[in-house]
């Protein structure tokens, strides 16, 4: 059965985890949906991992309908989420209601998620009234980088934890079936997590969120760009696929590749008489 924004209401209700990675391909969506993981976070992480823009600040709608639509073609069961990108949502209600709706439409996202709290909840109002769930995403927010100056946890004030909890309870208040909270402290997350009804998924968060996401290629060591603190990398994938490349430069060379059983044969005796 196909995971749905109920799925993660009666998760939360069970204390039943929930789990959610990024991806920005089929094949790669495909993995991790057979997995049994919960849900795709289609991220506009995209920008770093698979962009190579050092932020997320330049990713567009265009880029977030290509990225998801490969997603949602490989995905059966796992709910998949894409991010709305930076200024897709900000200048108005009315963006952001429509550039949503190009997500449900041109990606096939079941549901989208945008950065901030008290400050978008006109906006997460706006989006749940078109009947397009919303996943809020609030703490450390990569799209306000030029304004925070940096990427910096959140919430280690008593002043910023203060804010974090109202942004809390705004988006659950606007509307948001889910929140990311992310690089808070995991003792503030916890209080968030037992305070809301709607489930928290955490990116270095702590154990106390209702579910957990990161982003594919830090969890597999495959980029190290930047590796943050809350990053657990689960396989060294990075280190298999450099050590599979330079095992088929060795047998091109060496011509040991391609041997026989990759060749074609024509039947015998038509090559012959040319
Ligand atoms: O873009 C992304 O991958 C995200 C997660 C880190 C939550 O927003
Ligand atoms: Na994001």
């Amino acid at each position: 059965m196909s995971v749905t924004v109920s799925t993660f209401q009666t998760m939360k209700q069970k204390g039943e985890k929930i789990s959610m990675i990024t991806a920005y391909d089929y094949t790669t969506a495909r993995l991790v949906d057979e997995a049994g993981i919960d849900s795709i976070l289609v991220g506009d992480s995209l920008g770093n991992v698979m962009l190579g823009l050092g932020d997320t600040v330049s990713v567009t709608m265009e880029d977030m309908i290509h990225h998801g639509a490969a997603v949602a073609r490989g995905t059966k069961r796992a709910l998949v989420v894409v991010d709305m990108p930076f200024m897709s949502y900000q200048a108005s209600v009315y963006d952001a209601v429509v550039n949503a709706g190009r997500l449900m439409k041109e990606a096939r996202a079941n549901a989208v998620k945008l950065e901030g709290g008290v400050e978008v909840a006109d906006r997460i109002r706006a989006i749940v009234a078109a009947q397009i769930p919303v996943c809020a995403h609030i703490g450390l927010t990569p799209q306000g980088v030029n304004a925070f100056g940096g990427f910096k946890v959140q919430g280690k004030t008593a002043d910023s934890a203060r804010k974090l909890l109202e942004d809390a309870h705004a988006v659950e208040e606007a509307g948001a079936f889910a929140v990311v909270l992310e690089a808070i402290p995991a003792e503030l997350a916890a209080r968030v997590s037992a305070e809301l009804t709607i489930p928290t998924i955490g990116i270095g968060a702590g154990a106390g969120c209702d579910g957990q996401v990161l982003v594919n290629q830090d969890m597999l060591g495959m980029f190290h760009d930047f590796t943050p603190k809350f990053v657990r990398r689960f396989a060294e994938v990075g280190e298999v696929m450099r050590g599979a490349y330079a095992e088929y430069d060795r047998c091109v060379k060496d011509g040991s590749f391609p041997a026989a059983e990759h060749c074609y044969q024509a039947p015998d005796g038509v090559l012959e008489n040319l």
